[in-house]
């Protein structure tokens, strides 16, 4: 084990297939492959997503193994996403990963999702790390958490949503407003030039270092029916102004109760993670909360915010550094938790 490992990282829990490679810490290729046949629908077709990862994840391997400028026989170990995710898209990721690793007879590495998107942070590109403990704000389409993280392979969620997450209140609010899917990044465009306090929204009263999102949706909804019942204009003549509130409302409810951790935990060193860990009022907020009260604030690069495969291509060689490996009976699943 001494020889530094090179990784193959393959995620395929939701919609885009990913493939990336990793020497060490050290990326050498990070292949994205968005799926866009879901746009038309709303949001992502569960059946759709497998099948174009079933076209995509050849393709995808095979493009990250040239641009690491690496042979096949070069790879050390192959880390997969176990979950969560969908499990027809999780299916072809870790079908894929046991053939591979059976073919070329390397180890096998299970990954899970959420622990992928925070050790994101140890990618080595030249910038500081997170020293630990610190905590991570994990904030996804499926996953609202506050996470303590020990060590690389010793984490536990010490907060987390008890209905809807960050990214999917993001995307359903932006569906109201008639914008296409996912709307996440758009609501973040159109927020730039509007009034985060033109609009109030119902704020959670919920307990301990827990979120709720659901109330929040619901009063989204209420206020844009009532608008358009007075004025049929009322979103395209107000957008800015509700993506910029909307926005503020669900960043003020996730830095409310990260705020409550850093109190609680005494811990100052921080981190985000996950989707909406990309969105630029967050990032700006944070850096703010950060400057005041002497936080270290960590923000993952753009490109590893949103799903991609170098993060688990590191928390796979984590667990390769403890010899935590899967076998051919590892079964991908839907609701894997830490
Ligand atoms: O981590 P991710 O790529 O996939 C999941 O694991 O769910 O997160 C996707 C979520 C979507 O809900 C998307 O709308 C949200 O991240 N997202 C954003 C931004 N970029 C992506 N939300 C707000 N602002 C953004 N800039
Ligand atoms: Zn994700």
């Amino acid at each position: 084990m001494s020889k530094t490992p090179i990784i193959l990282g393959i995620e395929s829990s939701c919609d885009d297939t990913c493939a990336a490679i990793l020497h060490g810490q050290k990326i050498l290729s990070n292949i994205v492959a968005n799926q866009d046949v879901h746009k038309i629908y709303g949001g992502v077709v569960p059946e759709l997503a497998s099948r174009a990862h079933q076209q995509n994840i050849i393709p995808v391997v095979d493009a990250a193994i040239k641009k690491a400028n690496i042979k096949k026989k070069d790879i050390t170990a192959i880390a997969f996403t176990k979950g969560p995710g969908l499990l027809g898209s999780l299916l072809v990721g870790s079908s894929f990963a046991k053939s591979f690793a059976m073919g070329m007879n390397i180890p096998l590495i299970a990954v899970n999702h959420m622990q992928g998107h925070i050790l994101s942070h140890f990618i080595d590109e030249g910038e500081p790390m997170p020293e630990f403990p610190f905590l991570c704000l994990t904030v996804s389409g499926g996953h609202t958490q506050i996470v303590k993280i020990e060590s690389p392979n010793r984490m536990e969620v010490i907060g987390t949503t008890i209905d809807d997450a960050a990214g999917e209140t993001f995307d359903k609010s932006a569906k109201i407003l008639g914008l296409s899917y996912p709307g996440g990044p758009l609501i973040d465009k159109y927020a730039k030039n509007g009034n985060p306090h033109a609009f109030e929204f119902g704020k959670p009263k919920i307990k301990e270092l827990n979120f709720s999102f659901s109330g929040i949706k619901t009063s989204i909804m209420r206020l844009i029916q009532k608008g358009v019942a007075k004025n049929p204009n009322f979103i395209a003549e107000n957008l800015k102004d509700l993506c910029a509130s909307i926005q503020h409302s669900i960043v003020s409810i996730l830095l409310k109760k990260l705020e409550k951790a850093i109190q609680q935990t005494s811990i100052t060193q921080i981190a985000i993670a996950g989707g909406v860990s990309a969105n630029s009022y967050l990032r700006s907020e944070l850096e703010k909360l950060a400057t005041t009260k002497g936080y270290q604030l960590y923000i993952p690069k753009l490109e590893y915010c949103t799903d991609n495969a170098a993060m688990i291509a590191i928390a796979g060689y984590f667990k390769y550094l403890d010899a935590n490996f899967a076998d051919q009976s590892e079964t991908p699943s839907a609701r894997l938790a830490f």
